[in-house]
């Protein structure tokens, strides 16, 4: 309309020195993994909930008549972060098997000895959903403290139905009352419980038979994963839980070839599986199958770095082959009691050689595109949910070239301002 005037939109977001983002609503690799936009001097019009306009401020500040402006003060602005590995659902920390670690003992030697997964499994067992629900929301004031805007959330510590149900409804009930998007996955293959020690495949059953049925009729859980391992799921039992948690109409996602070789990464290739996480020790073989069948591998470089384990995910191998990598914290209170994707993009720098702009699209992004989320989640463009971060430094590089240091000076989700550094518990 001509002689209109400016255009009345809710928000403005102005004084950005810097906006970066990757572009698209598909998986990005080789070469495009790197190609962000970059917008100087920036500002981004958000209505509705929806990203309208991103350029330069010059031109979008005339256009544009904001209820209300939100000033970036020289900061950078990037999409919310996309956290797609989360075991966020337990009642106390582990901090005692991190110095058990620290001595010398490993992960599987713990877990071995009946701490690990069970230990939490413990802890689960004994709290009621309500205070699950309650450590949750805190934990999701941190993620979004973090810049975090949607995370996917794992149960896996309760490993009986009723335990798991009550996981995945604090998850659901969490997930309601916070800005926070929350991706639920049913985990209840993460671990043979104690009462199923000596009878492992009578719980492959019970969870095959009841648990999954029961969890999708109930609609608790969008994905369904398993810790496919030498010490927990073989290829066998985990092949039998996914084939039916796909035929159920869940996503798959699995932890695979994190610790050994299993060629976990062609099962989850064979089964179409959205994500395949870890794979640490995947092989050549693995990389060419997940290339083939389009599934994102989720690579979490704290974990290692973590556990005190040398191996590194051959993540460069993996660009080189097609791969469409996504980045995440896998925070859980065994191997990796940590929740900030900014401390995960400067590890994923140091030990995975990603640029900043590799590992930016891989925590934004692909870690979307493995949500199924590509469409709506991941990038700055018009017709986005307006999900950003305002980043106190001056370009998107300091990402990876800082650490140890919150930059995240406030959160936007879905349009709504839900965060000012300030405002946090700690
Ligand atoms: O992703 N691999 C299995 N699950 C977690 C660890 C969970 C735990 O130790 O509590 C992981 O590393
Ligand atoms: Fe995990």
């Amino acid at each position: 309309m001509a002689g209109a005037g400016p255009q009345p939109v809710d928000l403005l977001v102005t004084g950005i020195a810097q906006l970066a983002t990757p572009r698209g609503s598909t998986p990005r690799t080789g070469a495009d993994l790197d190609a962000l936009q970059l917008v100087d001097d920036a500002a981004v019009a958000v209505d509705d909930g929806r990203v309208v306009a991103v350029g330069p401020e010059a031109e979008l500040a005339p256009r544009h008549a904001p209820r209300e402006v939100l000033d970036a003060a020289g900061g950078t602005v990037v999409p919310g972060f996309v956290d797609a590995h989360t075991h966020p659902v337990f009642d106390g920390t582990r901090e005692a098997e991190f110095e058990l670690r620290t001595r010398g003992a490993t992960y599987v030697e713990i877990a071995e000895a009946g701490g690990g997964i069970l230990s939490s499994v413990r802890g689960v067992r004994a709290a009621s959903r309500e205070r699950l629900e309650a450590g949750l929301l805190q934990r999701l004031d941190r993620f979004l403290a973090l810049g975090t805007t949607t995370v996917e959330a794992k149960s896996g510590y309760g490993l009986t139905l009723a335990d798991e149900v009550k996981c995945l409804e604090a998850i659901a009930a969490a997930g309601a009352r916070h800005p926070v998007e929350v991706v639920p996955t049913f985990l209840g293959a993460h671990d043979f419980p104690p009462e199923f020690r000596d009878a492992r495949e009578r719980y492959v059953d019970l969870l095959h038979d009841e648990m999954l049925p029961r969890v999708r009729e109930r609609g608790l859980a969008e994905y369904c994963d398993v810790f496919t391992e030498a010490h927990v799921f073989d290829l066998a039992s985990s092949r039998r839980l996914m084939e039916r948690a796909r035929d159920l109409g869940f996503g798959v996602r699995m932890h695979v070839d994190q610790l050994t070789a299993l060629g976990g990464a062609e099962l989850a290739a064979e089964l179409g599986a959205a994500s395949a996480d870890h794979l640490e020790f995947v092989s050549d073989a693995g990389i060419e199958a997940l290339a083939r069948a389009d599934v994102v591998p989720v690579l979490c470089p704290l974990v290692p770095l973590y556990l005190r384990v040398e191996r590194e995910v051959p993540a460069r191998r993996m660009v080189a082959g097609g791969l469409a990598p996504a980045l995440a914290t896998d925070f859980n209170p065994g191997s990796c009691y940590c929740q900030s994707i900014p401390e995960v993009l400067t590890w994923a720098a140091l030990r995975l050689g990603f640029t900043a702009g590799e590992a930016l699209t891989a925590a934004t992004l692909n870690a979307a595109c493995s949500l199924g989320r590509g469409d709506r989640l991941g990038s700055l463009e018009p017709g986005k949910d307006a999900d950003l971060v305002v980043l106190d430094v001056p370009d998107h590089r300091f990402l990876v070239y800082e650490f140890g240091r919150n930059p995240v000076r406030a959160v936007v989700k879905r349009g709504r301002v839900v965060h000012r550094r300030g405002e946090e518990a700690a």
